[in-house]
């Protein structure tokens, strides 16, 4: 019976043999989903600039018995971007799975929003993801099986908290994977947005410092806390794997009922 079950599931979910690539995967979100992805099956690369935290993260997926190796980049310009694809693809290969969780919130208010925090957003947010997709979608593509999953934010759809820069990137995010899905979907790749509410990690460390904001936000959701990054285990794995194939274009809320509230 149990055999039954678990060979079901992992027809499913399983990513067994699969290769993911996870921008952001040393901190936060992105780590957890890149430990999620590899306990599930798939041979990890995580990409980042701090190589401490990269580091830390790629010998915690080894310690659950998984394949997962990280490069040291700067997704913040575009040669930067080439670099990052030029060595994911060392360790194991052309990947199944791209997610594009990196990602940076500067909040300056908008009368004070100059051009740099406005590039600085762009690059890392909007251009990176978008430039994987055109380096790694078409390979997919023509293998048959793909996967691009994109961290979007409440802030893609409405404003609050400064949204600024932030929420344009993410709004151009999720038009992003509709793009990438109309282009490629009829070959067996999806791609698709996550949106997080409120998500304590170390980027909106800043907001943490002030405890009633933290509490008023999760007084927002529906299920009365704020997120924690393994809230995204389950979906990343989900859009990773066979189970979604006919998920595409879509952006799927993550947020305890956040939006809807
Ligand atoms: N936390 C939330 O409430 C929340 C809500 C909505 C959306 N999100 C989105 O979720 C994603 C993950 O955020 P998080 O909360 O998990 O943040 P986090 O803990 O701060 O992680 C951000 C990750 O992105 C990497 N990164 C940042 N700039 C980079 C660059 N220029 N080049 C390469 N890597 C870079 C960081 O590593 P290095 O600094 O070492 O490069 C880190 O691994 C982001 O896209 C964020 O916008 C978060």
């Amino acid at each position: 019976m149990i055999d039954r079950t678990s060979s079901y599931l992992a027809g499913l979910f399983s990513l067994e043999g699969r290769t993911a690539v996870v921008t952001g995967g040393s901190s936060g979100i992105g780590r957890a989903i890149a430990l999620a992805l590899a306990r599930a099956g798939a041979s990890v690369v995580v990409v980042a600039r701090r190589e401490r935290e990269l580091a830390d993260a790629v010998a915690d997926l080894r310690s659950h018995g998984c394949r997962a190796a990280w490069v040291g980049a700067d997704l913040g310009s575009r040669q930067g971007v080439a670099e990052a694809a030029r060595g994911a693809v060392e360790p194991f290969g052309e990947p199944d799975i791209v997610v594009s969780a990196a990602g940076i919130n500067l909040r300056p208010p908008m009368q004070e929003l100059g051009e740099e925090v406005w590039d600085a957003t762009m690059a890392v947010n909007l251009d990176a993801p978008f430039l994987l997709g055109q380096r790694f979608g078409p390979g997919m593509a023509e293998r048959g099986f793909g996967r691009l999953i994109h961290i979007a934010s409440q802030q893609a759809f409405r404003a609050f908290v400064t949204s600024g820069a932030y929420g344009v990137s993410k709004a151009g995010l999720v038009a992003l994977a509709r793009s990438q899905a109309e282009a490629w979907s009829a070959r067996g790749v999806t791609a698709n947005a996550l949106v997080p509410g409120f998500v304590l990690t170390p980027l909106n460390a800043r907001l943490q410092d002030d405890p009633a904001r933290v509490e008023e936000l999760a007084a927002r959701t529906m299920t009365g806390r704020n997120g924690v990054a393994e809230d995204f285990a389950g979906a990343a794995v989900f859009l990773s794997s066979p189970a979604s194939s006919y998920v595409t274009g879509q952006a799927i809320f993550v947020d305890g009922g956040f939006s809807v509230h």
